[in-house]
This record gives C-alpha cells, sequence and structure tokens, in this order.
C-alpha cells in the first residue's frame, strides 16, 4: 500500500467556510470582540454531531459569524491550505458563500479579495493552485441570488471562476435559479450546482437540464436511478464526492454501504472530496484513507479517483498534465 498523503490530488468540492476549525473560531471571536454560543473549543467540537444537512447548516452559519476582516478570510484560507496540502492537496477549487456574509454585514470585496489572498499565498508557499466558486444559498430569495450576482459581476468578476448551489436542498429544486444561471453564463462563469445530496435524483436531471451544470457537487443520490448514471457516464459529467461528509450527515448510514462503487462501476467520473472538512473531521487526504479502508480500494483505484478529479477540474492543460505525470509516478513508484 502507498502512502497516500504522496498521491497528488485536487479538491472541487471545499467550502472555505467548512475549514473554519474551532481554535481559529475562538482566536477571531477573541480578536473581532464577537461572543460565541459555546464556552470552549471542545464544547464547540462536541456540537459537530449532525443528524442530517440541515442540523450541520445551523452550526456552520452560526459559527462563520466570527469571519469580519479581509484578513479572517486569509487566515482561514492559508489555514486550510496548510493542512490540506499536507495531506497531497496540489490544486483546489474554493467554494464561497458571500450571501452568508453581506447578510452580516461584511462587504463582498473583502471576502473575495481575503481569499484570493489566501489563495495567492498558498500558490507560492504550498505550490496548490486553484479556481474560486461563488455559491449561492437556494434556501434564500432569488432577488438575493440576483443581487449577489450583480455585485460580482460589478466588482469581482475577474476573480471568480464559476457559480455553484448550495445550503438546504429539499424543497428548493435547481430550477427555482434558471434565471441566475442563465445570467451567470451570459457573464462567462462557469456552472456547477449541489444536487443529489438529500433530494431524489430529479434534482440533479434539473441541474443539468434546466441549469445547464457541467459538474454535480454530491450527485450520490444518481446511485438510485440508472438511467441517470447511464447518462452521467456517457456525458462524462463529473460528480465531486465527499465521502466523509455523507457519513457524518447521515446520507449513508455506513462508508461499507456507500454509493461509490455503484458509481465507479456505472463509469461515472467520480472525485473525491472533503466539503467541510473542519466540521466533518476529514480533509482531503482523509477521504482517501477511509474509502480506502472502508470500502477496501486498491491504489490502482486510488490512483484513478485522483485522476478523474484532475480531467474534472478547471486547471490550465499544463497543470493537468503535470498532475497527471505525478499520478501516474506515485501508482509506478
Ligand atoms: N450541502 C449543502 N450546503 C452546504 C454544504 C453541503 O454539503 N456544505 C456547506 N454548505
Ligand atoms: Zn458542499
Amino acid at each position: 500500500m502507498r502512502d497516500l498523503d504522496t498521491l497528488p490530488k485536487t479538491e472541487l468540492h471545499l467550502h472555505i467556510e467548512g475549514t473554519l476549525e474551532p481554535e481559529l473560531a475562538f482566536a477571531l471571536a477573541e480578536r473581532n470582540g464577537i461572543a460565541l454560543p459555546f464556552a470552549s473549543v471542545d464544547q464547540l467540537r462536541a456540537a459537530y454531531d449532525f443528524d442530517d444537512l440541515q442540523s450541520f447548516l445551523d452550526l456552520y452559519y452560526a459559527t462563520m459569524a466570527v469571519l469580519r476582516t479581509e484578513r479572517d478570510f486569509t487566515e482561514l484560507t492559508l489555514a486550510y491550505l496548510e493542512r490540506a496540502s499536507a495531506q497531497g492537496l496540489a490544486h483546489v477549487e474554493v467554494f464561497f458563500d458571500p450571501q452568508a456574509h453581506t447578510s452580516r454585514g461584511v462587504p463582498f470585496e473583502q471576502v473575495v479579495d481575503g481569499i484570493v489572498a489566501g489563495l495567492a499565498i498558498g500558490q507560492e508557499r504550498f505550490n496548490v493552485t486553484s479556481a474560486l466558486i461563488l455559491c449561492f444559498l437556494r434556501d434564500q430569495p432569488i432577488a438575493s441570488a440576483l443581487e449577489t450576482l450583480e455585485l460580482a459581476a460589478s466588482t469581482r468578476l475577474a476573480s471568480i471562476d464559476g457559480i455553484g448551489l448550495d445550503s438546504a436542498e429539499v424543497g428548493y429544486p435547481p430550477s427555482l435559479f434558471a434565471e441566475v444561471y442563465e445570467q451567470a453564463a451570459e457573464l462567462g462563469l462557469r456552472l456547477v450546482a449541489h444536487a443529489g445530496e438529500e433530494a431524489p435524483p430529479a434534482y440533479i436531471v434539473e441541474a443539468l437540464d434546466v441549469l445547464g451544470v457541467e459538474r454535480v457537487d454530491h450527485g450520490v443520490q444518481a446511485a438510485q436511478d440508472p438511467a441517470l448514471l447511464t447518462r452521467l457516464a456517457a456525458e462524462r459529467i463529473p460528480l465531486t464526492v465527499c465521502p466523509i461528509s455523507n457519513l457524518r450527515l447521515r446520507v449513508v448510514d455506513d462508508l461499507a454501504a456507500h454509493p461509490l462503487p455503484r458509481l465507479i462501476e456505472a463509469g461515472v467520473l467520480v472525485t473525491i472530496n472533503s466539503d467541510d472538512p473542519a466540521y466533518f473531521g476529514g480533509y482531503v487526504g482523509d477521504n482517501y484513507a477511509a474509502i480506502r479502508e472502508a470500502l477496501s480500494l486498491t491504489d490502482a483505484q486510488l490512483a484513478q479517483l485522483a485522476r478523474n478529479g484532475v480531467e474534472a477540474s478547471w486547471a490550465s492543460e499544463p497543470r493537468k498534465r503535470e498532475l497527471l505525470e505525478a499520478i501516474d509516478l506515485w501508482e509506478s513508484a
């Protein structure tokens, strides 16, 4: 068994706000004069015991209140890159939730500039390349998403590569956001969306057919729908699967019962990602290690998952070639 930390990895499903470790949350709370509703780091960590997506989101939005300044976002991004690069991260496409910050009075530009500064320092320091994806909160009004898109277009379009859709899924089907996605496409932004995490396969079909996404985030519920699996494989539509997240949010009862092998068997372009690593207790390398263990994956299968991540990524062609060569080297070493 090869050392997984040295396998070059991408991560295409990573919420930067979900990388806020309790220690940093308390440090930022103190610096910004904000009271967290927890007495200690241990008490906050003990609250990371979730029943479903909503129980996680409640804590995720409450804790991110400590993020106030551009510097906070830079430090958050750098802390993530340091941890993930130690597990072999080479390229990351970072989600952020601007509405969760602008609604608290944090200026949009400070959020973007803080993350972008962290990513630039991270590229120098850790040799991690990156892209940035603005996510809309699907449980907020469409008007708020449209306003946020306008703000992005008029202030920081050059810093943003694509848009995504996240937060509470069931009851908020992708088609609600058709106009937002149409406008984003006109702006030249790339399109992804969370679909089929908790909601049925029909949400995945809507994300593809109504929003026109090129990649589906989670998408694990596709395993229930053989026709959809055939389509995903034929069209080479990547799924950004997050195994430890699925376990912690009880999308699956047990990693050994995760639909990943069925997705692979169907020929779907599956990638492995951490989602919200601070909350779910696992960075990208931990996710590879967990599936290796629970599903008895071979080194060849793990290398293929890493290659899928490169293929599904928005890295430049030279960067993709470099990463694919490094993955080949890992496998043949
Ligand atoms: N699903 C939906 N919304 C989210 C997630 C997720 O896994 N993580 C952060 N926001
Ligand atoms: Zn997610």
